[in-house]
């Protein structure tokens, strides 16, 4: 186009509409969703993954949690339990867990249930549940992310998610 008003616009930010370059395959790969998706560790393999959240908080969320957990793990199937409610875990206690996560240089090892369903919690990696623990963000988001990826979750068919009250970092982190 080279009319009257294009070239005024054109001339205001310094640049012909001929030089302008349409954004190369990287810029335009950047803007793709897929790309917000992290893998797991590469000695998981996780079946289908399971978030449990409300807007509200201490509506029942963490005990649907542990209740699909058992019920699925009572069917045989192998399970694991994500507590993503990084400032207010409450899976541990639920089967009654204490017991620290294990790590090693290739991950970490989540802690096993009686029935044998695979827990990881902040709650289980601080030496006292009652410990205070100050955590800003993004390193919130940035746990969620390392419970992920950094955890070896080995083969489960479902992986169940506890998610804090609402909609902030740690839902659109994990979604
Ligand atoms: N269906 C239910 N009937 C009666 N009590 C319930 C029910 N579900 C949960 N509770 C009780 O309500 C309280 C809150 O439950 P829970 O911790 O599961 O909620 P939550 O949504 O995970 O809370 P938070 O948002 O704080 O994580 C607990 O004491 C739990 O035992
Ligand atoms: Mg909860």
């Amino acid at each position: 186009m080279s009319d009257g008003y294009t070239n005024n616009l054109c001339s205001a930010y310094h640049s012909k509409c001929g030089d302008r370059k349409a954004p190369n395959k990287r810029s335009k790969a950047l803007l793709k969703p897929d790309n917000l998706l992290v893998p797991p560790h590469e000695m998981s393999r996780i079946g289908k993954v399971i978030g449990i959240l409300s807007g509200k908080g201490g509506v029942g969320k963490s005990l649907v949690t542990a209740l699909l957990a058992v019920t699925e793990r009572r069917r045989g199937v192998s399970v694991g339990i994500m507590d993503a409610d990084i400032t207010g875990p409450s899976i541990p206690r639920f089967f009654g867990r204490s017991q620290r996560v294990k790590m090693d240089e290739f991950g970490l090892y989540p802690v096993e249930t009686v029935t044998g369903i695979s827990v990881v919690s902040l709650n289980l990696m601080i030496d006292h549940e009652t410990d205070p623990v100050i955590l800003r963000g993004l390193i919130i988001s940035g746990l969620v992310k390392q419970f992920w990826t950094e955890v070896i979750w080995k083969d489960i068919d479902y992986l169940f998610i506890d998610m804090p009250p609402g909609s902030g970092d740690v839902p659109l982190t994990v979604f």
